[in-house]
């Protein structure tokens, strides 16, 4: 089992770009968003308002465990703060490539500054909240990739491809 991984901030494009890769390897899509929602049996929201940001955060490591016993191979994105926890990086590696898909704050807040689904960036400046998380995040991403993707001005079909080649290497 070697599954394409996408980690990155929140707004990089890993949910584009995974579906995308999907139908281009021929590979199924999982996003680890998804299948934590599906587990909570709520929204990512709900779940930071009623149980907390650490009930997500386990949900999370679960899911990943999961991902782990699967036998077939998939092309998986994963919520942007899934690789900071040391356990979550180590299965990460283990499962497969891992693709940091790597934008500027400005990039970041143009796509997803003024979302409401996305509790972290629920706050007065979020581009500020934006600015100092990537700050604090961006040493992790690296420590967890394989191999590294600059995103910014470029269209999700030459970051697919990008990926691609990389990933036959
Ligand atoms: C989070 C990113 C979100 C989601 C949750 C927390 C984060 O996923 O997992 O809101 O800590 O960066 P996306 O990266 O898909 O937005």
């Amino acid at each position: 089992m070697h599954n394409v991984i996408l980690i990155g901030f929140m707004g990089c494009g890993k949910s584009t770009v995974g579906v995308r890769l999907s139908y281009h390897l021929r590979l199924p899509f999982l996003d680890t968003d998804k299948l934590c929602e599906q587990k909570m049996g709520k929204t990512i929201r709900e779940a930071f308002e009623q149980d907390g940001e650490s009930f997500f955060r386990e949900t999370e490591t679960e899911v990943l465990r999961d991902l782990a016993d699967r036998k077939e191979t998939h092309i998986v994105a994963t919520g942007g703060g899934l690789p900071l926890r040391d356990v979550n990086r180590k299965i990460l590696k283990e499962v497969g490539s891992v693709f940091y898909l790597r934008a500027k704050p400005e990039t970041i807040f143009d796509r997803v500054g003024h979302d409401t689904k996305r509790p972290l960036l629920l706050c007065e400046d979020p581009m500020q909240r934006i600015r100092s998380l990537m700050e604090e995040r961006d040493p992790l991403y690296m420590k967890a990739a394989d191999h590294m993707i600059d995103v910014d001005g470029k269209d999700f079909r030459s970051i697919v491809r990008e990926i691609a080649s990389l990933n036959k290497e």
